[in-house]
């Protein structure tokens, strides 16, 4: 599947990363539907897009997206609980729970739902991506890549896209097409069996266990390693949460 035959992408959950996939990938130009488990949680999803923090009217009133743009945006996503209504697609961005089996049998289900060269990602944040390919044909498997979105997608602009010993240099190339094309920078990542996470989660796990020695041994307090890293390193969020708190913005 080429870049430019992509015109139609199926989000697997419209949660936390599930939504803001959706929006991202809908300003691009791409129609997009999201697929849920009930209507309640897929209205939730629409409200996120449109209203909430990161969504759609906030972006138009900060400045940061067009009102017809948006407009548009909003009118190309479609919301069912039918994973049949995703047989269109030509490209899938899985954003379901994080447990290996659910991703399996989604993948699996989906595998059997769309077309033959449809590409199917997961945006897990640390599952081995050949792991959770385990049911599916072995046809689809040049189709499988990981695309590792940030929280909040609108305004994080990081994706990595992790490809397995499997995956065709054509996937790999759509796949950085797609994330490109919806304004990501693109970090290219080989799935590596008996890791956990890929670049950005792997780095923040070691340094949070280095953060927690230093606090155990008594050598800094929880906040005073917050405003190091903070102020300086530019690391916006800490370890802690300690900026989190009235008065706190060193
Ligand atoms: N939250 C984050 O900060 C973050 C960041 C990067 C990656 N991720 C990864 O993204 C994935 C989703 O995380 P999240 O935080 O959005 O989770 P979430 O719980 O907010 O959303 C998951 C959604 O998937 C739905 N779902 C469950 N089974 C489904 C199915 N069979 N078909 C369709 N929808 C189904 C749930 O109803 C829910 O709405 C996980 O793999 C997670 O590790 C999360």
């Amino acid at each position: 599947m080429q870049l430019e035959q992509v015109r139609h992408v199926g989000v697997l959950g419209g949660g936390v990363m599930g939504g803001g996939i959706a929006q991202i990938l809908s300003v691009a130009g791409y129609e997009v539907t999201v697929r849920d488990l009930t209507q309640e949680i897929l209205d939730d999803t629409r409200d996120e897009v449109c209203t909430r923090r990161w969504g759609m009217k906030r972006a138009v009133e900060r400045g940061k997206l067009g009102f017809d743009l948006a407009e548009e945006a909003i009118e190309r996503i479609s919301y069912t609980t039918e994973i049949e209504d995703l047989a269109p697609c030509q490209f899938i961005i899985e954003a379901v729970p994080e447990r290996l089996e659910l991703k399996q049998d989604v993948f699996k289900e989906l595998d059997e739902v769309v077309n033959a060269d449809a590409i199917l990602t997961s945006n897990t944040s640390g599952i081995v991506i050949a792991e959770i390919a385990e049911k599916v044909s072995p046809a689809r498997l040049p189709l499988i890549c990981g695309m590792h979105f940030s929280n909040p997608v609108p305004v994080m602009r990081m994706c990595e896209v992790i490809y397995t010993p499997d995956t065709s240099e054509e996937t790999m190339d759509t796949v950085r097409g797609v994330a490109e094309k919806s304004q990501r920078v693109v970090s290219m990542v080989r799935d590596t069996p008996g890791t956990r996470g890929f670049i950005l989660n792997r780095i923040f796990a070691a340094a949070h266990r280095e953060a927690d020695k230093i606090v155990e041994a008594g050598i800094a307090s929880r906040e005073d390693v917050d405003k190091a890293m903070i102020t300086g390193r530019n690391w916006p969020t800490g370890f802690y949460g300690s900026r989190g708190g009235i008065g706190k913005q060193w």
